[in-house]
């Protein structure tokens, strides 16, 4: 039987408290985390993490589906940025976000992969992925081939994060491509995404049950295509939001 517990955000208290009522208990224990938190956009503190999960012998999972191509010198992700190579025991992320693809990957040991293989019901039983997914190979290359890319999308985060900032909003404590404006209320998340669509932006609500209902907000992401232009012109948009609403 699997049990399961959740821990409060980036609590390593916490973290240490439960692994440690675990310890001994259960033949494995695995601390499944997000490099980049899809919703807020901030990161987890991988290294003191993996520091808790052996010295109490659990395993370490990670979803770096918002890291990939993002973090790290060369885009490896979160374990690049925090040097933890040998920290983790399962990386798992999408090829739906800087891949611009669908499906998803786990890299893992070797026996790993193998059990995954006949006991994932994502895996068991589907289908094989179709030719155009070799395009995911292509946009695996270009991440080394054309670092570019990267500098003009970490010049993008940078530059409208500054922007949002300047203008007073409360965006959290993003540190990737992810954008969360807080209003707290999804009558306001959608009237506030309505305004933005007339005004040639768009962005997501993000309500419950993807966040709590006192987290309801609105989320944008920034791409290495954006031009200043496009950035200026949705800073120009929440300036007037942000007075309408009285944000
Ligand atoms: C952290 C995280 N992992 C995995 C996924 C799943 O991605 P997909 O939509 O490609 O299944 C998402 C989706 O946004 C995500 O935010």
């Amino acid at each position: 039987m699997v049990k399961r517990k959740t821990v409060p955000h980036n609590d390593l208290d916490s973290y240490e408290h439960n692994l440690k009522l675990a310890a001994g208990k259960y033949p494995l224990v695995l601390v499944v985390v997000d490099g980049v938190y899809s919703q807020d956009g901030d990161l987890a503190p991988l290294k003191e993490i993996s520091v808790l999960c052996k010295k109490y012998s659990a395993k370490l999972m990670v979803d770096d589906a918002h890291g990939t191509g993002v973090i790290g010198k060369t885009g490896r992700g979160l374990i690049e940025a925090c040097d933890a190579w040998n920290d983790v025991d399962l990386v798992t992320g999408t090829f739906s976000k800087t891949f611009g693809h669908v499906g998803g990957y786990v890299v893992a040991s070797e026996e790993m992969v193998n059990y995954l293989k006949y006991q994932s019901k994502q895996h068991l039983f589907s289908a094989s992925s179709t030719p155009a997914a070799m395009s995911i190979i292509k946009a695996i290359e270009l991440i080394d081939e054309e670092p570019l890319w990267m500098d003009i999308l970490r010049n993008n985060i940078d530059y409208f994060r500054r922007g949002l900032l300047n203008l007073g909003m409360n965006i959290g404590n993003t540190q990737s491509a992810i954008f969360p404006v807080r209003t707290g209320d999804k009558i306001k998340n959608a009237k506030i995404c309505y305004a933005l669509q007339q005004k040639g932006v768009y962005a997501n609500q993000i309500n419950y049950p993807a966040v709590s209902l006192k987290d309801a907000r609105i989320r944008m992401g920034v791409t290495a295509l954006h031009e200043r232009a496009h950035l200026d012109e949705a800073l120009n948009v929440w300036s007037d939001i942000k007075k309408q609403f009285g944000l």
